[in-house]
């Protein structure tokens, strides 16, 4: 019996060796996205999947949304995935939020996955539905202030970029009685209850708000990086928030991607490889860019540095959410 178990357990580490082997075959690789369709992370997932086609010979990576509980419902089913390289999870600062929002989590964050490398770093924008009485960021905050308890503010779920960036701004405000907050299941169904009136405000990334601040749909009042984005054609026209007076105020979001912990080493070199040459891909670059991303071009494409930075971002949210005491759950 014993020697018959040993047989099966080696012909099962020879099956996990000769698929890594032959990484990725032809059954697709799937990135899921903790948000819904149509969404900013959605759309970085997308645009690398169709670079990664390209990057990577042969293979077919396809895009999952798995949406809700601010990305932990998608990141606890990838945590427990079968570690083959098959299933994988595109996220962002929610990877580094959640586990100091949420004290009761499906997985950790640190111990769980495989860090595959950084993707890309993204300013957000303040912005407003079209009827909002407001059209400057002086404007915007003596509205907000005058209308205290009033007003609404979308997000995508409590960790969400979108939340903690709602929460950041509002605590500079200083208002008594704070926004209502309004959850969704991403900031794209957010977006369409923006442009509709149906609620006020959202703080939301540029890759999402761009298309929509162009062509006036909604309005925009400040960019949450330290400077303004004096080169892009659409966000050079508004202001940092630090530029408006909030001290230290800096917010860019990150997104990175991410495997079951114990996905085999080969297979994690083949992703890791593929996703530096899509990261160089000209098309994927000028789609990113165009809509006010950075894509990645530094250490934290290998992944012990991406692992180092998410820790780093980590402990720097626990500290401010334990100061605030505020938890998700
Ligand atoms: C989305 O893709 O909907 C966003 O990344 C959600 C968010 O975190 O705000």
């Amino acid at each position: 019996m014993k020697h018959a178990l040993t047989l099966i357990a080696l012909a099962a580490g020879l099956t996990v060796a000769a698929q890594a082997q032959t990484f990725p075959g032809s059954k697709p690789v799937t990135f899921v996205v903790p948000f819904a369709a149509g969404g900013p992370t959605d759309r970085v997932a997308r645009d690398l999947a169709e670079a990664m086609r390209k990057a990577v010979p042969g293979g077919n990576f396809v895009v999952e949304n798995t949406a809700g509980a601010g990305g932990t419902i998608a990141a606890t089913k990838v945590a427990k995935a079968n570690p083959d390289g098959h299933t994988l999870m595109v996220w962002h600062i929610g990877m580094a939020a959640t586990p100091a929002l949420y004290r009761k989590l499906g997985y950790k964050a640190l111990e769980d996955f495989e860090y595959l490398g950084m993707i890309n770093d993204v300013p957000m924008t303040l912005v407003g539905k079209p009827q909002l009485q407001a059209n400057t960021y002086r404007d915007f905050e003596n509205h907000i202030r005058a209308n205290a308890g009033k007003l609404n503010i979308a997000h995508a779920g409590l960790g969400s970029a979108s939340h903690i960036c709602g929460l950041l701004w509002q605590s500079t405000l200083q208002t008594k009685d704070a926004m209502t907050t309004i959850p969704f299941g991403g900031t794209a169904p957010a977006m369409t209850a923006l442009m509709g009136g149906q609620v006020d405000v959202m703080c939301d990334q540029t890759t999402n708000t761009t298309a929509q601040i162009e062509s006036g749909r909604i309005k925009a009042f400040a960019v949450t990086t330290a400077k303004p984005l004096s080169n892009h054609p659409v966000l050079k026209h508004y202001p940092s928030l630090q530029e408006m007076g909030l001290k230290n105020f800096n917010l860019t979001i990150w997104h990175g991607l991410y495997a079951p912990k114990g996905t085999p080493a080969e297979v994690i070199k083949v992703l890791n490889d593929g996703l530096k040459k899509a990261l160089k891909d000209p098309e994927f670059i000028k789609k990113q860019e165009g809509l006010g991303a950075i894509v990645v071009n530094d250490k934290r494409v290998e992944p012990a540095e991406h692992k180092k930075f998410v820790a780093a971002e980590m402990a720097k949210i626990k500290a401010a959410v334990d100061a605030a005491g505020k938890y998700a759950d």
